[in-house]
C-alpha cells in the first residue's frame, strides 16, 4: 500500500462543504494526561494537516478540567497558527460544540437556552481565535426547554453571525426531525450533519444513519472505535475486524474506519488520535479497499458494549 502522504486523501461532503473522508477527533489531546505533552499534542494535528485531514472535531467542554474550558480550542487554535507545512490551511474546518455545562468541582449540566449558547459560543470565538465558526454543533438535548426552542437558540447563533453552519449531536430520531423542521435540510443551508456514537461497540440509532444517508446530512460516528479506553483492544475484542485485516493487511483500527466510510457516503468518522504515528494508520484506513462480502460480514457482527453514556439512554420523551 502507497505510503499515506503519497496518495490524496479522499473528499467527502458536509453540506456545501468538501471535507476529508476521515476528521480528526481532538478530544484526547486535551486528557488530563496530554497536560505535559503540548508539543506532541500539537505534532499530532500538524500531522494530520499534512496528510490531508481538513476536518478537526472539538467542543467547548474538551479540557483538562473545569477551570479549563476551552483548552481544546485554544490547542487547535494554536496548532493552526504554528502550522508550517504544505496544507491550505484556508479549506480547513474547524467544529466546535455547546450545549453542555461544566463548572466548579466538575458539576456536569446541560444548558441550551438562547443566552447561554450565545456566552458559549462567544468563548468559543474567543478560543478558537476566529470571528465565525464553520460549523456549530448542538452537543446534546437539554431536558429543561424543547427541544425546538434548542433549535431556535442555534439558528439565532447563525441570525447573529456567529456560526456559518448548523449539526447537532446525540440526537435521536425524534430530534432529528424537529432540527429538520425548525432549520430547513442541508440543501436548504439548513442541518448538515449529525455526530452520534457509532462503532463496533455500539450501534444504535441506526434510523438516525439511514435518515441522514437519504437526506445528504452528514453523519459523524464519534468514538468510532469504542473510546480511548477499548481502541487498542478493537481487535481482540471483535475478532471479524482483526480476521478482515489480515485479509486486507490492515490493523483492526484501521479495518473499522474503512468500514465505517464503506456504510454510506455521508459517513465521516473523527477517530480520536494524541499521537502523530496514529495520524498515518488512520489516514491509511481512508485508502483501504474492502469487498462488499467483507463489509457485510463486518456489520452482521453484534454490537457488544452499551453506549458510553448508558445513562442517557434512552432519554427521556421530548418536551
Ligand atoms: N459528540 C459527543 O458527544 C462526543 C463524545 C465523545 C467523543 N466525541 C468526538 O469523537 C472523537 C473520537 O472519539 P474518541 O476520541 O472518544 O474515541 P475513538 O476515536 O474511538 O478512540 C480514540 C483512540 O483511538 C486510538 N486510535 C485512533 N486511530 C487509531 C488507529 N488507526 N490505530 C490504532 N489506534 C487508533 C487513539 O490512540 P492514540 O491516543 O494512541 O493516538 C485514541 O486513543 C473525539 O475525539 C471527539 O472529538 C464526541
Amino acid at each position: 500500500m502507497a505510503t499515506p502522504s503519497t496518495t490524496a486523501m479522499p473528499k467527502r461532503r458536509l453540506g456545501d462543504l468538501s471535507v476529508s473522508a476521515v476528521g480528526l477527533g481532538c478530544m484526547p489531546l486535551s486528557f488530563s494526561h496530554m497536560r505535559d505533552e503540548r508539543p506532541r499534542a500539537l505534532a499530532t494535528i500538524h500531522r494530520a494537516l499534512d496528510l490531508g485531514i481538513n476536518f478537526l472535531d472539538t467542543s467547548n467542554i474538551y479540557a483538562p478540567s473545569w477551570d479549563a474550558v476551552g483548552h481544546n480550542e485554544e490547542l487547535i487554535a494554536e496548532a493552526l497558527n504554528s502550522y508550517q507545512g504544505a496544507a491550505d490551511l484556508s479549506s480547513v474546518v474547524v467544529t466546535t460544540k455547546g450545549g453542555i455545562t461544566r463548572g466548579e468541582g466538575e458539576t456536569w449540566g446541560r444548558d441550551s437556552s438562547a443566552d447561554a449558547l450565545v456566552r458559549a459560543c462567544e468563548a468559543s470565538l474567543e478560543a478558537l481565535g476566529s470571528t465565525v465558526i464553520d460549523l456549530y454543533q448542538h452537543h446534546r438535548h437539554d431536558p429543561s426547554i424543547s427541544y425546538e426552542e434548542q433549535m431556535k437558540a442555534v439558528a439565532a447563533l447563525r441570525d447573529r453571525g456567529y456560526i456559518n453552519r448548523i449539526g447537532i449531536s446525540n440526537a435521536q430520531l425524534d430530534e432529528v426531525h424537529v432540527a429538520l423542521d425548525v432549520l430547513g435540510g442541508p440543501d436548504d443551508g439548513g442541518l448538515v450533519s449529525v455526530q452520534n456514537e457509532y462503532s463496533p461497540r455500539y450501534r444504535g440509532e441506526s434510523d438516525v444513519l439511514e435518515l441522514c444517508s437519504t437526506l445528504g446530512i452528514a453523519f459523524l460516528p464519534w468514538s468510532p472505535l469504542g473510546g480511548s479506553e477499548q481502541a487498542k483492544d478493537l481487535g481482540s475484542n471483535y475478532a471479524e475486524f482483526a480476521a478482515v485485516g489480515k485479509e486486507v493487511d490492515a490493523t483492526a483500527q484501521e479495518v473499522t474506519l474503512a468500514w465505517l466510510l464503506a456504510l454510506t457516503p455521508m459517513m465521516i468518522p473523527i477517530p480520536g488520535a494524541t499521537r502523530p504515528e496514529t495520524i498515518d494508520s488512520i489516514v491509511r484506513s481512508a485508502h483501504l479497499a474492502m469487498t462488499a462480502d467483507q463489509v457485510d460480514r463486518l456489520s452482521a457482527t453484534s454490537p457488544m458494549g452499551e453506549s458510553m453514556y448508558p445513562e442517557d439512554q434512552p432519554r427521556s420523551p421530548l418536551r
